[in-house]
């Protein structure tokens, strides 16, 4: 296994429950009630899924949940460093809590995740957010009680942000958002350093869980009625990379598709350097796997693929297309792409526009390059106004609503397995196709959590309307 990657032990966990045990009266003598945590998690999955982790070892505290921040005793914010934009909203939020410490000075403000990871963002927090009380970072999580318990006993701020390359830590208590879809992470961390990216900085290295975990959590939720599982990394193509236990991500794709149980498997996010013709057999093959892959392309023109240091070129991408689409017609190919990357020109961006009207994906997320302290790419000159590039996002938009639109009405007549996962107050039930695609559709509140026929009726940009077959 790479460089300085820590697995923790049962012991250290097991002292972290103790840790759990002490502060929870501290906590009741602190507020005078059971105390109550707001948790919000910014950016990816995979901080949403550390999200639901956190909020088990604050369980084990004690705390209950709320989902407002007004009443909260602790109030945790897990951050995304991604875009500036991300961290501007973070840093907005927590000046808005200015105004409650004033008036509950006994509140726990908590910042986490991969914002806080980064050096000169602690500092600032240190220096103008006085009223912060508790700042950790990605490889800190698992000790959250720890400093939980140093924090109402020392009285002092606790700033934890160890330096390493990443830690595995498995037997944390997770608390899950919902009782049948939910998040499996199998990795963390990643090793690929595009050139504009700050998640390798923020994350560590790339580090697997070992297959029987994979397995064993993957038994547990379908044990508790989970039916739609979604497997989380940042690369999760490279899923076993540095192990030598010889699974593969096509391999742990047979492995829980073998599974006895009526559920789904999803995965978030792949990408193509390590997108490999047998993981693609073994989605055409496993039946539990959606037909629906995210293989983000970020840009469409050679020279700009290599300055991102993506590690593949247009070829090498349409080729993957291709060989997933012989194995799978009917897949539903999604992807991220980034305009505007430091040097691109108009010309290189319409072999961005070009490779999505090839492509004909269902979806598409589109960001406008952000500069990232630390990354090569922010150090690049980067000549092109942000209007200008807005202009070609615009472009890009009105492109893909109508490939969008295209694809959608391809579903129209067709009938899908969609499992209901929320009812809204109209009355109607949402779930999602196979291919990750909205539909909306009559039933009753009771059908959520279970899976459906749908016959699609109606087919819209976006979203699909349906009805009910069975
Ligand atoms: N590991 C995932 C991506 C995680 S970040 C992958 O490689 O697919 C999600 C998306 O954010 C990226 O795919 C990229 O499109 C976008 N992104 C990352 N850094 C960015 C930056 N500095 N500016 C704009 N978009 C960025
Ligand atoms: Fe960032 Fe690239 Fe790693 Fe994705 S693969 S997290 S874009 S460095
Ligand atoms: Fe953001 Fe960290 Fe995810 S930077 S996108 S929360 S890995």
């Amino acid at each position: 296994m790479a460089c300085n990657i820590t697995i923790v032990s049962a012991e250290e966990i097991a002292k972290q429950r103790d840790y759990c045990k002490k502060s929870a009266p501290l906590l009741v003598e602190r507020f005078g009630h059971t105390p109550i945590a707001f948790v919000h998690s910014y950016g990816c999955q995979q901080n949403v899924s550390d999200g639901e982790r956190i909020k088990g070892m604050l369980a084990e505290m004690g705390f209950g949940f709320t989902d407002t921040p007004d009443n909260a005793d602790l109030i945790l914010f897990n951050t995304c460093a991604v875009r500036g934009h991300a961290e501007d909203r973070v840093l907005g939020n927590v000046g808005a809590l200015k105004a409650i410490k004033q008036v509950r000075p006994q509140t726990i403000i908590a910042l986490c995740g991969c914002m806080v990871q980064q050096e000169q963002v602690a500092q600032k927090v240190r220096k103008s957010y006085p009223y912060v009380n508790l700042v950790f970072g990605t490889h800190a999580i698992h000790r959250l009680p720890e400093l939980v318990f140093k924090l109402i006993k020392g009285g002092k701020r606790v700033f934890e942000r160890p330096e390493c390359d990443g830690v595995i830590a498995e037997g944390l208590p997770v608390r899950r958002d919902s009782t049948f879809k939910g998040w499996l992470p199998i990795m963390n961390g990643c090793n690929n350093f595009c050139s504009y990216c700050i998640v390798p900085y923020v994350r560590g290295r790339e580090r697997s869980r070992t297959p029987e975990d994979v397995i064993n959590e993957a038994k547990q939720m379908i044990a508790a009625g989970f039916k739609d599982i979604t497997l989380l990394g940042q690369n999760v193509n490279s899923y076993g990379k540095n192990d030598d236990h010889g699974v593969d991500f096509a391999k742990l794709h047979r492995m829980l598709n073998d599974i006895d149980g009526d559920f789904q498997l999803r995965f978030m996010t792949s990408h193509p350097k390590d997108c490999t013709l047998e993981l693609l057999d073994a989605m055409a093959e496993c039946d539990k796997v959606c037909k629906h892959l995210h293989l983000p392309f970020q840009s469409g023109n050679d020279r700009v693929l290599k300055e991102m240091n993506r590690h593949y070129d247009r070829k090498r991408y349409l080729y993957l297309i291709d060989e997933a689409r012989k194995r799978m017609p009917e897949l539903s190919i999604t992807s991220d792409v980034i305009v505007g990357f430091p040097g691109e020109t108009y010309e290189e961006f319409c072999d961005t526009l070009s490779l999505v009207e090839k492509v004909q994906f269902t979806s598409l997320f589109t960001f406008i390059y952000s500069a990232r302290e630390g990354t090569p790419a922010a150090k690049m000159p980067d000549p092109v106004s942000h209007t200008e590039k807005a202009k070609w996002m615009s472009e890009l938009l009105s492109l893909q609503e109508g490939i969008a639109a295209k694809r959608c009405a391809l579903s129209l007549g067709k009938t899908y397995r969609v499992l209901c996962e929320e009812h809204h107050p109209d009355g109607k039930l949402f779930g999602r196709t196979d291919g990750n695609i909205g539909i909306t559709f009559e039933g009753d509140k009771a059908k959520v959590g279970q899976f459906v026929n749908v016959k699609i009726t109606k087919a819209l940009n976006w979203v699909l309307e349906g009805e009910i077959t069975d």
